[in-house]
């Protein structure tokens, strides 16, 4: 199926021949776009940006290049093509056909699920709308903008199942994802680290690399589900959610880049002469990776929960990468080691797997995120330093799950409320921490500048140059 273009809303969901639908997404638009008008990059509706439009689903699907002012993007609806034949590959329908339509039974589950993760969507760009103001480079303010378009597609790609598949409570719904606020006190977003600020450009680096990789790891889930509507606009959005951890990853890199340059040159880790050089000391790169870590795992929920197995019977949300696992794919009679606090401490206790599949979900999170952490300390080791970065253990800073009864420091040791209090402002960002980062948080907009805190990139965005003029200011 090919995308069509002539259309208000380019889509491969044959909107044409879908009167309903489309009056809904006709109507929903407009609304989008005056959310977008107040709620998206602050100050940059007339800018022309060089973004990447998807135009197609396959790998390649998004080979489009060109200057565009953000409010007239092709957001549009793109789903991968249909697998004929397709059965479910888990839980209790396993090996049954996938659903074409949205079975009743799992009518409410399934649009939960749709909700809380379209509700992410708009909250991110809420969350990013004053970073442009501060961008350390245009080669950096237009991944951030394209980030954020792309954050309003996946708006687009929850509401499309929403208007094609909930009737009247599904349209409700998308309305409701347009009037929450992130950050509001009477209508927030769904999930906690939705509702944080992203004041400055390393709260944006390691958000778009530790809690975009959330995102992906639920876009994954969900993409095996037996819905197949669901599966398969899931399927697409992580071919954008790569580039946005890709911006997360190398953001925070060439942070570090910098940071190890100057420690060189300087022949110091001392952060008060790092900070007076204009760069990010180490300890600090840590403390907020610190934060951006332990926010970013609570997003999978409670370690043991009913709703998981619930979703996983019911063949809705699978675990990441299902299909390459050689399990029995239902899981009854599994069991996995889970990490509790019990009476005051951490032990290991075996736990229905089917119960535990949020923390299955978030381990296979915890191994990939350490990646690029092991990426970030190659930079360092390169620049022949003894530093090494590290993520704290899963305990650490918990507020959802049996963790939160307990104080635990970033290596793992169960620690007294005193201790704590003592410790805390070496192991996560401080109010003087914050007031720093921001006071290197200048705008630099002429090509090829770059704020004095981070590197320039290796190479350039679609193979143009890195001084190229990737945003014009209109
Ligand atoms: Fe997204
Ligand atoms: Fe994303």
């Amino acid at each position: 199926m090919d995308v069509n273009y002539s259309e208000k809303i380019p889509n491969n969901v044959d909107l044409a021949g879908d009167r309903t639908l489309q009056r809904a997404l006709e109507h929903w638009q407009p609304r989008f776009v005056d959310w977008w008008r107040s709620m998206g990059p602050e100050g940059a509706l007339a800018h022309d940006v060089y973004l990447r439009t998807a135009v197609g689903v396959d790998r390649e699907g998004w080979a489009q290049f060109g200057y565009v002012k953000m409010p007239d993007y092709r957001w549009g609806i793109f789903l991968t093509p249909v697998e004929s034949g397709a059965v479910i590959g888990f839980g209790a329908h396993k090996g049954q056909p996938v659903w074409h339509d949205v079975p009743g039974e799992h009518r409410a589950n399934l649009r939960r699920i749709i909700v809380t993760q379209g509700d992410t969507e708009p909250a991110s760009v809420e969350q990013q709308r004053q970073l442009g103001n501060t961008c350390p480079s245009l080669y950096d303010l237009r991944n951030l903008y394209q980030i954020n378009v792309e954050e309003g597609r996946h708006l687009w790609a929850m509401v499309y199942l929403l208007h094609r598949h909930f009737g009247r409570d599904g349209r409700e719904e998308a309305e409701a994802l347009l009037t929450r606020r992130s950050g509001d006190a009477d209508n927030p977003r769904i999930l906690g680290a939705f509702n944080e600020k992203t004041p400055d450009w390393l709260s944006f680096f390691m958000f778009t690399y530790f809690t975009d990789r959330d995102g992906k790891f639920q876009l994954c889930a969900l993409a095996e589900s037996g819905f197949e509507p669901l599966a398969r606009t899931t399927q697409f959005m992580l071919t954008e959610e790569a580039h946005h951890i890709f911006v997360g990853e190398s953001g925070v890199s060439r942070a570090i880049q910098r940071t190890c340059q100057a420690m060189n040159e300087l022949k110091t880790d001392d952060p008060a002469r790092l900070r007076a050089a204009g760069v990010i000391d180490l300890p600090t790169i840590q403390r907020y990776l610190n934060f951006h870590y332990s926010v970013t795992i609570d997003l999978f929920g409670a370690d043991r929960s009913s709703n998981a197995a619930t979703f996983y019977s019911s063949g809705l949300k699978g675990r990441y990468e299902e299909t390459k696992r050689s399990d029995d794919h239902s899981l009854q009679d599994a069991s996995y080691p889970l990490l509790t606090a019990v009476g005051g401490t951490l032990a290991e206790q075996q736990a229905p797997m089917l119960n535990a599949l949020n923390e299955v979900l978030r381990d296979d999170f915890v191994k990939d995120s350490m990646g690029g952490v092991g990426r970030w300390n190659k930079v360092i080791e390169k620049a022949g330093l003894a530093q090494r970065l590290a993520v704290p253990h899963k305990a650490f800073n918990r507020r959802i799950g049996s963790f939160a009864e307990l104080r635990v420091a970033p290596g793992g040791e169960v620690v007294s409320e005193a201790v704590w209090n003592a410790r805390v402002d070496e192991w996560l960002p401080t109010a003087s921490d914050r007031a720093f980062v921001a006071s290197l948080m200048g705008r630099v907009v002429e090509p090829g500048r770059f704020a004095s805190w981070i590197a320039p990139p290796a190479i350039g965005v679609n193979r143009q140059p890195v001084d190229f003029e990737y945003v014009r200011f209109n």
